[in-house]
């Protein structure tokens, strides 16, 4: 299939200051109705009338590049019709079932069976809880603990795992739990091999991957580390939020052999890093490591909400309505998951993602050589980021840089939202499906961006 027919071709198109005259009126009804903490429209004001592929109709019909993704959840673009078409159908004949069998349903079920990692493929038990990511870790936490009779959770610096109690506690991020503590006892963070800014000030990744890793057996092995056998260890294995950090990927490998040894059940969190958008199916097989619990979402529900865990056959010791949930699997989540799975086998999409990442990310390297403010560029697939800093020997971040720079592409139309630990790294997650053409004309805008910026405080 041809992706430019996906996508406004025209995009980026910006007609007038931004934002508009009915994106201003549309937001600060927003504003007026909706609490506090709507976050998103702040970096980027805009009101959305129309979603095509990877791009973005406004209130006032300025066309935007989408390198947001609707954060991961879009791979497959807005209003893809080969999904909208199989969910139509669906919709004219079941609207809710709980967890009583439909086809379609179970056509989904078997999609995910085939498409797991290693000794997971055709070999695990699937749960529906609630819809969202959180929910989906949320249910790990619980079969975990059912698994082991134990309560205590290994977590990694720079790990979001959601925002419900015990997501959240597994979230490292102090602003979102500052206010909130004690969320779930017992849950310890160790290092993540975050190279650039590696805690073990190690010199390079390989040696960052095996100095975190080290540490986190040091924690399990040592009877005074002051952790308590865990109920299991959870990991991204490629972080999101935590600014697209990837790590020698001895490291993932690694995670999973410590944990199998000390008999800790390891779950990844695919949620925002699986469906494709590493340029493999799931983040994992890049450390060719297979998780004994694996939590999906985003992208699984085709742009609906829906999550799932997966997990090996014999970890399947909870009992009947041990976790349950009004909203466990929903009819048309399921038929866009389904017929999203098709589209990427068919589409062979793994592979265009790997392609277009690499040479993206090829062409940001340049200005990671030639900007005084770009740290670090790195990422895989789709999935890339651009840490920005004052100063390349201090690396001290710089968020108020980054801020700016994303301000600057918005102007231009290009959106793109922000992470990292310090706030401070442009994060690229469009969906998988944008044409070469749209992605390469929003990384020149980026360069540029980050060229007048930077410019901008000589
Ligand atoms: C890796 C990861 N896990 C869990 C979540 C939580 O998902 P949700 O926001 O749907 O609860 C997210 C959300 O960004 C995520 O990126």
């Amino acid at each position: 299939m041809k992706f430019d027919e996906l996508s406004f071709s025209e995009a980026p198109l910006i007609k007038n200051e931004l934002p508009g005259i009915k994106s201003r009126e549309i937001l600060s009804l927003q504003e007026k109705l909706e609490g506090s903490p709507v976050s998103y429209p702040k970096g980027s004001p805009i009101a959305i009338k129309q979603g095509f592929g990877a791009t973005i109709k406004d209130a006032d019909d300025n066309i935007f590049i989408d390198f947001f993704g609707g954060a991961g959840v879009l791979a497959l673009g807005h209003c893809n019709s080969y999904i909208d078409e199989k969910v139509r159908e669906v919709q004219k004949k079941i609207t809710h079932t709980l967890d009583f069998p439909t086809r379609v349903r179970i056509d989904l079920v078997e999609k995910i069976q085939e498409i797991l990692p290693g000794n997971l493929k055709n070999n695990s038990k699937v749960i529906f809880g609630g819809p969202t990511g959180s929910d989906a870790v949320e249910s790990a936490i619980k079969l975990s603990k059912t698994i082991t009779k134990r309560h205590g959770i290994i977590a990694f610096e720079g790990a979001y795992h959601g925002m419900t109690s015990g997501a959240l506690a597994l979230t490292s991020g102090k602003f979102w739990k500052k206010n909130y503590m004690p969320l779930i006892p017992e849950v310890h963070f160790v290092p993540y091999a975050y190279s650039y800014r590696c805690p073990f000030r190690s010199k390079t990744a390989v040696e960052c991957a095996e100095a975190s890793a080290n540490y986190y057996e040091h924690v399990l092995e040592d009877p005074h580390s002051g952790v308590v056998d865990p109920a299991m260890t959870i990991i991204e294995p490629i972080q999101g939020e935590g600014g697209s950090i990837v790590p020698h990927e001895s490291f993932i490998r690694r995670i999973a052999e410590i944990s199998n040894k000390y008999e800790v059940p390891i779950v990844f969190d695919e949620i925002q890093a699986g469906f494709c958008r590493t340029g493999k199916f799931f983040s994992s097989e890049h450390s060719n490591a297979t998780p004994d619990i694996m939590t999906l979402s985003k992208a699984l529900g085709g742009g609906f909400p829906l999550s799932a865990i997966a997990y090996r056959q014999d970890l399947d010791v909870w009992s009947k309505a041990a976790h349950i949930g009004t909203f466990r699997g929903n009819v048309s989540a399921m038929a866009a998951g389904s017929a999203s799975i098709d589209f990427m086998l068919k589409n062979k999409l793994a592979n265009y993602v790997e392609e277009l990442g690499e040479y993206l990310l090829n062409k940001l390297k340049t200005i990671e050589k030639s900007s005084s403010i770009v740290g670090e560029v790195r990422g895989k697939g789709l999935m890339l980021g651009i840490e920005i800093v004052y100063d390349k020997d201090t690396k001290k971040p710089s968020p108020e840089l980054c801020s700016k720079i994303r301000d600057e592409m918005f102007q231009r139309g290009v959106i793109i939202e922000i992470g990292g630990h310090y706030d401070n790294v442009l994060r690229f997650l469009p969906p998988l499906i944008i044409t070469r053409k749209l992605a390469e004309t929003g990384i020149e805008i980026c360069i540029e961006s980050i060229e007048k910026v930077e410019n901008s405080i000589k």
